[in-house]
C-alpha cells in the first residue's frame, strides 16, 4: 500500500512534544470511549522521552491503557540501553497502568526467541490504536534498517543492526501498519537528510509503514530540510 503522509512542523521541540503528548491523550480518550481500551505501541530511542514525560504529568484513565513496544534492543532487563527502561523512567513507572498491561519485548532472551514470543503476545490483537515511531538519520524506524528485511514475519529478529546493539527485535513494517493511527515524532538537524529522502520518495524503511489512514509525521523546524522550507 502506498504511504499517505501528513507533515506537521512545529517551531520548537517543546511545541512538538506538547502537541504529540496531546495527540496521544486524544487517541486514548477516543479509543477508550469507543472500544473500552487503548492499545499503544511506543517508540524507542531518545526523541520520545519528552513526550513520555508530558504524558506522565497529566491524569488519564490509565486502567484502560495497554502498552506495547515497536522494538527492543537485546540487552539484559533494566539495561540502560533498553527502550522499555527509558519509557519506564520517563513515564510508565510514574502512572498506575496495570503492570500486566505493559508488554515489554523479552529481548533479554535473545532476538530469535524474543521475536517468537512477542509474536504470540501480539497474535490476539488485530490492530493497534496508535503506533508511535521515530526515525534514524539513515531512514530506519523501529529496528527496521535500510537494506535489511522489513517484513516476512510479524515480529523480526534483527542480528546485524548498524545502530548498536546489533541484536534487536522489531515489529515488521506490515505489523506496525496494522493500526488506526501511526505518528512519527522527529526532532533535530541530524534527521534532515532522512526527511529529505522521505519527501523525495526514497524507499527508506520509514516509508514502508503504510496504515490505511496514512501516517502523521510531527517534526520540529530543526529537522525540516532547507529543500522544503
Ligand atoms: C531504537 C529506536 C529507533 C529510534 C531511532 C531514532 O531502538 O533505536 O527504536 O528506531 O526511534 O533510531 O532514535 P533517536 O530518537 O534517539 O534519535
Amino acid at each position: 500500500m502506498q504511504q499517505i503522509r501528513r507533515w506537521h512542523i512545529y517551531a520548537s521541540t517543546d511545541e512538538l512534544e506538547n502537541y504529540a503528548a496531546g495527540a496521544v491523550r486524544r487517541a486514548a480518550k477516543q479509543a477508550i470511549e469507543a472500544y473500552g481500551g487503548f492499545n499503544l505501541v511506543l517508540a524507542g530511542g531518545n526523541t520520545p522521552r519528552g513526550v513520555y514525560a508530558r504524558l506522565a504529568a497529566a491524569p488519564s484513565d490509565w486502567g484502560h491503557w495497554h502498552i506495547y513496544f515497536g522494538d527492543e534492543r537485546c540487552r539484559p532487563q533494566g539495561d540502560a540501553a533498553r527502550n522499555d527502561r527509558m519509557a519506564r523512567e520517563a513515564w510508565l513507572g510514574r502512572v498506575p497502568i496495570p503492570p500486566a498491561q505493559i508488554r515489554s519485548i523479552p529481548a533479554e532472551m535473545g532476538a530469535v526467541e524474543a521475536a517468537r514470543r512477542y509474536a504470540q503476545i501480539l497474535a490476539p490483537l488485530e490492530q493497534f490504536d496508535l503506533v508511535l515511531l521515530g526515525i534514524g538519520a539513515d531512514g530506519h524506524t523501529a529496528s527496521l534498517f535500510p537494506g535489511r528485511s522489513l517484513d516476512g514475519a510479524e515480529v523480526l529478529a534483527v542480528l546485524d543492526a548498524p545502530k548498536p546493539p546489533p541484536e534487536r527485535v522489531s515489529l515488521s513494517a506490515a505489523r506496525l501498519s496494522r493500526a488506526r493511527q501511526v505518528m512519527f515524532v522527529v526532532s533535530g538537524e541530524a534527521k534532515r537528510g532522512a526527511i529529505a529522502a522521505w519527501r523525495r520518495g526514497d524507499s527508506i524503511p520509514a516509508a514502508a509503514v503504510a496504515p490505511p489512514a496514512g501516517v502523521d509525521i510531527l517534526l520540529d523546524v530543526s529537522a525540516w530540510p532547507e529543500c522544503c522550507v
